[in-house]
């Protein structure tokens, strides 16, 4: 092995110059890394991976991010909005089912009927659940009082990738108006912190204009915010999004599954104690891309709970797996994937990331 990459391996945090050449590693090298990852996950970690059923309950949204398939200008996405009893009823499900948790996830709206409808379903869904479960939100920026009143309705963990921490690339994959400004990104983290809530946040691997020099700074991003849940994924190309023109830049498919990983493993050792999670477009570009990743670095699974005739309206990227499935597919497939990557399914437990316990 080359000594600088087993020098570098030594340790348990890294300089930015270090992750440089973490993620520059060839082939036998990045075994090395993911071995490490691996001892740090089944000592910190153990092999139990947990479970939050995912609810894309609206693909309404007021942004238009230059990537992402549900943006507001694309006409041809049908857009909808789950009933209250719909989603109440999904919830339902991954609580009889023993999943731990769920995660309500939207475009992003701001409005004060928006506010109130998930406040109303917070209440409800706690209801059922008791505390002992997990309730994140992933609806993007909301207000300081929006954030607050949802997490005392119930709430407990909120998503919110900042996509890429650098601004000048950030200000290339987002338009340029009132709703996309970057350091509003990065306060609403910052308040959803001081909330109270455990905090994600992630990036996209592989965007058009992204440099390895600007991923080893989002992996230092998130450990200086010092995140609770992390989800990353590839970046993957949508054709009816103004970046797919950029498609002829990109590096290839597996090129960026292989980048992820890598990234998904420094994280692992970097931030020993925090949830990470499978993401699903991993399994977009490698059909055991989420396997792959709970082997090495993930401990989180997001099985889909949307019910099935809207998910092909949730089209993030091309390619999106379990489109064509129901939640009760999506769960026998789950577990057989968590198994196949030597995984234990912690049935029944909200999966609080160590991390904010030990905060
Ligand atoms: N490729 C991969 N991930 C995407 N997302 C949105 N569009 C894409 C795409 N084209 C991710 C973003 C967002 C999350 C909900 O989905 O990172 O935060
Ligand atoms: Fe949905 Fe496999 S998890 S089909």
């Amino acid at each position: 092995m080359n000594t600088s990459i087993k020098n570098i391996l030594q340790n348990n945090d890294f300089s930015k110059d270090d992750i440089i050449e973490l993620l520059y590693a060839n082939q036998s090298e990045t075994k090395f890394l993911y071995q490490k990852a691996k001892e740090v996950k089944s000592g910190q970690i153990g092999d139990k991976v947990y479970l939050r059923g995912l609810i894309e309950f609206s693909n309404l949204c007021a942004k238009d991010c230059f990537y992402c398939g549900i943006g507001k200008s694309n006409k041809n996405v049908q857009r909808y909005s789950l009933s209250d009893r719909e989603i109440i009823q999904a919830a339902q499900f991954a609580f009889d089912e023993h999943y731990g948790s769920i995660v309500l996830q939207s475009g992003e709206v701001k409005s004060r009927e928006f506010e109130n409808r998930v406040d109303r379903l917070l209440k409800q869904i706690r209801k059922i659940t008791g505390n002992n479960f997990g309730i994140t939100l992933s609806c993007g920026e909301q207000n300081e009082s929006t954030y607050s009143r949802w997490f005392e309705s119930g709430a407990n963990r909120y998503l919110l990738r900042i996509e890429t921490s650098n601004k000048e690339l950030y200000n290339k994959i987002h338009p340029h108006d009132f709703l996309h400004i970057f350091e509003k990104r990065i306060e609403s983290l910052r308040v959803i912190k001081k909330t109270g809530y455990q905090v994600g946040t992630g990036i996209m691997v592989g965007l058009p204009g992204q440099t390895i020099s600007h991923i080893a700074d989002d992996i230092l991003f998130m450990k200086a915010i010092d995140i609770d849940m992390c989800g990353i994924g590839p970046y993957i190309e949508h054709k009816e999004t103004p970046l797919f023109e950029q498609r002829n830049t990109l590096m290839p498919l597996n090129a960026r599954f292989e980048l992820t990983l890598k990234v998904l493993a420094i994280i692992r050792i970097m931030m020993k104690d925090i949830n990470i999670a499978a993401s699903t477009a991993l399994q977009s570009i490698d059909k055991l891309g989420r396997e792959k990743a709970i082997q090495i670095a993930a401990n989180v699974f997001m099985p889909n709970i949307t019910p099935q005739s809207y998910r092909k309206n949730y089209n993030l990227y091309d390619n999106k797996p379990c489109i064509a499935e129901s939640p009760v597919e999506c769960q026998s497939c789950t577990v057989a994937r968590i198994n196949l990557a030597n995984g234990k399914v912690a049935f029944g437990e909200a999966g609080d990331a160590k991390h904010y316990l030990h905060r």
